[in-house]
């Protein structure tokens, strides 16, 4: 998508041929900075750091870090110890595993002296795929927004409230809960999004804000706990959010916080949809809310915020009493039960088992290998 009318994806390929260019997320809305990525141990750290995150963005990451690797060492022991280091890095989102799982497994079926360029090569693949179903993600979408827009009065747009950023910046591009959004946007049916601001480390407020700016989609940023009272009010048309994995039952994780706006959905009536890849699908998992790892990441997300004074220095204050505990969970997990639908590059579908088996078939074979 565009930053200043300038086409970026999130990560790419330097002209180089080999080192792997990436946004430094942990630097915007206030810097727009590109990293450069020369080592598997890099690509690790970008993850585990979250200069990228953001699920369908950490599995091409991390394939990227598969290829780096082979760099340096092409044997099976290098391979195992790339996938482990990658592995380590983050536990919820499963595209990383997903990714993981399809770079080790061609690059077990080929001599050391054909990894080099095949790594590379699956690693492009993985990008252009995540390009190619965001897209259908859009297309499936945008016919949902249009029944809605169909139904607002003239010159009303539709109200989408979103968690998190599951935009173009969590993903290779497009997003997946604003490719619906950007699609509508250009083809000019009138939206406007609520954007939580998603504390602790606010990627509403700083990512998705500032993406769906720069491509000049209205727009309002609010606090978390928000949602409710707009939708109790009916400005809340539709819910759109993304996820980091989809259990094989429908239930759907996601950034802290998504839960409480499902409940608030479901008490107001209001549709709450999420958008995801068929890569954020696990169908090891057969209970999402029980079963699904949720990470704890440290206790400075919570007592520090990090912004821009007003002459224009970045600083970090504390927010919290020095000797308060403090309790960091990444995630929460929303039952299937309070999905409205999921969509997908295959369609909308019901947010069950029967669905998402009968639609990605061939990932209920992968899983059972
Ligand atoms: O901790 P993050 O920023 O990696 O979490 C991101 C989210 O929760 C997104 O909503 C999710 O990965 C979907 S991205 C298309």
């Amino acid at each position: 998508m565009k930053v200043d009318g300038r086409h970026f994806r999130s990560i790419w390929l330097e002209a180089d041929g080999w080192s792997v260019g990436a946004i430094d997320q942990r630097k915007l809305p206030h810097e727009f900075v590109v990293a450069a990525l020369t080592t598997c141990d890099e690509a690790a750290d970008a993850i585990r750091s979250m200069l990228v995150r953001g699920a369908p963005l950490i599995g091409a990451a991390a394939a990227y870090g598969m290829a780096l690797a082979m760099r340096d060492d092409r044997s099976e022991v290098g391979i195992e110890h790339a996938y482990d280091m990658l592995f380590a890095t983050r536990p919820t989102a499963i595209n990383l595993k997903w990714a993981l799982d399809e770079m080790r497994a061609m690059l077990r079926r080929l001599p050391p002296s054909a990894r080099l360029d095949a790594a590379y090569a699956r690693a492009a693949d993985i990008a252009e795929q995540d390009i190619t179903i965001n897209e259908g993600i859009a297309k499936n979408g945008f016919a949902l927004l249009e029944a809605f827009a169909a139904r607002k009065p003239p010159g009303m747009p539709v109200n989408v409230l979103t968690h998190c950023n599951a935009g173009w910046l969590a993903t290779v591009d497009w997003g997946t809960a604003t490719a619906p959004i950007y699609l509508a946007h250009d083809r000019g049916v009138g939206v406007h999004v609520w954007v939580d601001e998603t504390r602790p480390r606010n990627q509403g407020a700083a990512l998705t804000a500032w993406e769906l700016g720069h491509h000049g989609v209205p727009h309002t940023v609010i606090p978390d706990n928000t949602g409710g009272h707009l939708m109790q009010h009916g400005l809340v048309d539709l819910v759109i959010v993304g996820t980091d994995r989809v259990a094989a039952n429908g239930d759907v994780c996601n950034k802290i916080g998504t839960y409480l706006k499902a409940l608030a959905a479901k008490d107001n009536g209001v549709p709450f949809y999420v958008a995801l890849p068929s890569p954020t699908i696990d169908f090891a998992v057969t209970d999402g809310v029980s079963k699904i790892p949720i990470e704890q990441r440290g206790a400075e997300e919570v007592t520090h915020m990090t912004g821009r004074t007003a002459d224009g220095r970045i600083e970090t204050v504390r927010i919290v009493p020095e000797n308060s505990p403090v309790a960091n969970y990444a995630f929460d997990v929303t039952p299937a039960r309070l999905v409205t639908g999921l969509i997908t590059e295959r369609g909308v579908l019901k947010a069950d088992p029967s669905s998402l088996a009968t639609a990605f078939p061939e990932r209920i074979a992968a899983a059972a290998e």
